[in-house]
């Protein structure tokens, strides 16, 4: 049985990576560690909790110690890196913790793993477009994965950190990892503070829907399922010493994913919600105006291609947050 360990389980893209892993494949075993920040919700993991493939360690990526010891005791064969403080926005007021969590705590796993992995072991950091900073408005321009780094803001900053650090693993010690840069996701159990379920939370209750700036800016909006897809043919196929960039070529700017929400709750949740709630805010310092992937790389070589319709997978979404958000708030 392969075991897998997944740090940061309880967040948003690794619980719903954990349950895709353990419904497509009967024969593996998980073992979750994480810390609990406040960005974890055991209810993401309610479903499966009870699974006997299933493990959970509370334990934080940045303790050497407990990093040990979680690897002496399960051996694991490949281990997926979630575990990151992930918001951009408190990115800025705390950026200590972000190189701490981020840089710290992915240096720490790495240089446990490498005491105990040997060739047949896979280490994947999961990486964000982020990192390679913002792209002109020529849409034939996407990042790839030679792209240059060019973070912008300290959660980029320290993604891109960790990034090089691996990749000096790679080239130097020939550490078995793999990078993975994935855009935006949404999708069922992400944290209430990021754009979608933040703006969805506001237009039911006829909040102020706050937008940076203009809210044109661009991004490129990927499925959580489709992430989840992606990562496993990572793990089947995916070569040593890569970099994959993941997407799924649904660019929106900010305005148009709120116009939709607000749609969606008017329709079906709240009749007094309309765009009006929208309040123009100062824009984020350095705020990226576009980001857009170019996923070419991991679909030609690995064969990989997202499964999901944007507007299905969206509407989805929404009957997701009005079945649970009020009640996972709790
Ligand atoms: N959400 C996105 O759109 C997106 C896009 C590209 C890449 N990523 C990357 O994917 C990963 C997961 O993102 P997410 O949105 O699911 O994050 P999230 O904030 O929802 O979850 C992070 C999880 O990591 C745990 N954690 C934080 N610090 C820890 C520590 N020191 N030790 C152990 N556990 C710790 C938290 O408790 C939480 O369960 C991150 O590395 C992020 O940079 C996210």
């Amino acid at each position: 049985m392969k075991t897998i360990l997944v740090t940061g389980g309880y967040g948003f893209i690794g619980s719903n990576f954990i349950k895709y892993m353990l419904k497509n494949h009967p024969g593996i075993k998980i073992v979750n560690m994480d810390c609990l920040t406040y960005a974890a919700n055991l209810k993401n993991l309610k479903d499966i909790e009870n699974d006997k493939r299933f493990v959970f360690e509370k334990a934080n990526i940045t303790n050497e110690k407990d990093v040990e010891r979680i690897f002496k005791k399960y051996s694991p064969d490949v281990v997926v890196n979630f575990a990151a403080e992930s918001c951009v926005d408190r990115s800025f007021a705390n950026p200590q913790l972000f190189i701490e969590t981020n840089v710290l705590g992915t240096i720490t796993l790495v240089c446990c793993a490498q005491k105990f992995f040997n060739k047949s072991n896979l280490f994947v950091q999961m990486s964000t477009d982020e990192v390679y900073g913002t792209l002109p408005k020529d849409k034939s321009i996407r990042f790839t994965e030679k792209t240059p780094l060019n973070p912008l803001n300290p959660y980029s900053t320290s993604k891109a950190t960790a990034d090089v650090f691996l990749l000096s693993k790679i080239k130097n010690d020939k550490f078995p990892a793999i990078i993975v840069r994935a855009c935006n996701n949404f999708g069922e159990c992400q944290n209430i503070e990021k754009l979608i379920p933040k703006v969805f939370d506001a237009a039911c209750k006829s909040n102020d829907i706050l937008v940076h700036g203009n809210g044109l800016q661009t991004r490129d909006w990927i499925y959580v399922e489709d992430t989840c897809s992606a990562l496993d043919i990572v793990l089947e196929k995916g070569k040593i010493g890569q970099i994959y960039n993941i997407g799924s070529d649904n660019e929106r700017t900010n305005m148009q994913i709120i116009k939709k929400i607000v749609r969606y709750v008017k329709e079906n949740i709240n009749k007094n919600c309309s765009m009006n709630l929208v309040k123009h805010i100062a824009n984020r310092p350095a705020l990226e105006n576009r980001y857009a992937i170019d996923h070419n790389k991991i679909t030609s070589e690995l064969g990989w291609k997202s499964q999901t319709n944007f507007e299905n997978a969206f509407e989805k979404t929404m009957l997701w947050y009005q079945k649970n958000l009020l009640d996972r708030k709790s």
